[in-house]
């Protein structure tokens, strides 16, 4: 009964990793010729942070139109799907509140994300911190999304969506039948976790994910590094002194190998077998030389595109208007339908 429409977003908190690109960006690509797609640059979220975080007002413009480039430079098409970012559309926070008031305090306190983010000091964390979950349920359901590719790390956020839904249509199952004469108002949106690289950790420690946030610079490859700093990178990540095994089953319990397999494998649009195949046998030197050969091939066009893009601003917000116009004309009879089903 649900149209198939893909929803997903990035947050505009500096440094776009290599991460971000092969769990996300790169998968937001390949979904364009099935789904309807719409991508989202999330700035809400990126201020349930502190300032010092996200760099404040003028960072937070420039960082929304720099993940823009880079969706655009990724290949996304702002055309024939639709691209903008999240404060313009304001049913966004609109239902993000119908769903504090669906979600509980016991979903939202099982949340490994805030406890990461807000750390030791939980008092002082934002109650939007805490309520991140609640406003992602609403970006995704604003558009009755059916699928959002995503990484690992997000999995728990979109089953937490898919609980909130269904609360929301057992709670007003009568009204919704009432409004609308079907027995749902929301999907049971399924997340999409694929690929080799839906987790990719840390270049210096195979046991942290990598992250905007590392204050280890060798720790990520930001998508806007020049070939030199990326063969550097590569070059000083993290192994173990063994040669490559050729099957999968011989990456286990070697962490920072099986992240080096799983970035080949995603860049080159394969499988970790298949790399085992070509590398098993070989030392680490041999084949981070061919990875940097793969990466720069594959990141400095878009490096080169974004940096293209980010020198006329005027055109991002072009279309991120324009995409905030198409997003808004889907949002607003969805959240007209949910305010009557509410009795508002
Ligand atoms: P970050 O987690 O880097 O702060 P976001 O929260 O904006 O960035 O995440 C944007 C997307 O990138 C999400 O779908 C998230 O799951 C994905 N992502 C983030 N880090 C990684 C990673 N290390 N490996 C794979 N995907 C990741
Ligand atoms: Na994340």
């Amino acid at each position: 009964a649900f149209r198939e429409r893909v929803f997903s977003g990035v947050q505009p908190t500096g440094n776009l990793h290599l991460g971000n690109y092969l769990g996300a960006i790169k998968r937001f690509v390949a979904l364009q010729d099935t789904f309807e797609c719409i991508y989202c640059v999330v700035d809400m979220h990126a201020i349930t942070q502190a300032p010092s975080v996200w760099g404040g007002p003028a960072e937070l413009a420039r960082s929304t139109r720099e993940v823009t480039a880079a969706f655009l430079a990724a290949g996304i098409d702002p055309d024939r799907h639709i691209v903008f970012n999240q404060s313009q559309v304001g049913e966004h926070a609109e239902l993000a509140w119908v769903f504090n008031c669906v979600a509980r305090m016991g979903w939202l306190n099982r949340m490994t994300q805030f406890k990461e983010k807000a750390g030791k000091h939980r008092e002082n964390a934002s109650v939007g911190l805490f309520a991140y979950p609640t406003l992602m349920a609403a970006d995704i359901l604003v558009y009755k999304a059916t699928h959002v590719p995503v990484g690992e790390d997000q999995k728990q956020h979109l089953e937490l969506t898919r609980d909130i839904a269904q609360k929301f249509n057992t709670d007003f199952a009568d009204s919704i039948r009432r409004v609308t004469g079907a027995d749902a108002l929301f999907p049971l949106t399924e997340p999409v976790i694929q690929g080799p690289a839906t987790r990719v950790m840390s270049l210096r420690d195979g046991s942290k994910k990598m992250s905007k946030s590392d204050p280890s610079d060798y720790s990520r490859i930001n998508l806007t590094d020049d070939a030199d700093t990326i063969a550097q990178k590569i070059r000083k990540a993290k192994t173990d002194p063994e040669p490559l095994p050729s099957e999968e089953a011989g990456l286990d319990g070697r962490p920072e190998a099986d992240n080096l397999v799983g970035i080949y494998a995603a860049l080159a649009d394969s499988t970790r077998a298949d790399v085992l195949a070509e590398f098993g046998g070989a030392q680490f030197s041999t084949f981070k030389a061919a990875l940097v050969d793969l990466a720069v091939a594959k990141l400095a066009p878009i490096a080169a595109e974004m940096r293209r893009l980010t020198a006329d601003p005027g055109h991002i917000d072009r279309v991120l208007r324009t995409g905030a116009d198409r997003a808004r004309a889907i949002a607003a009879p969805i959240m007209a339908e949910v305010k009557q089903v509410v009795g508002f």
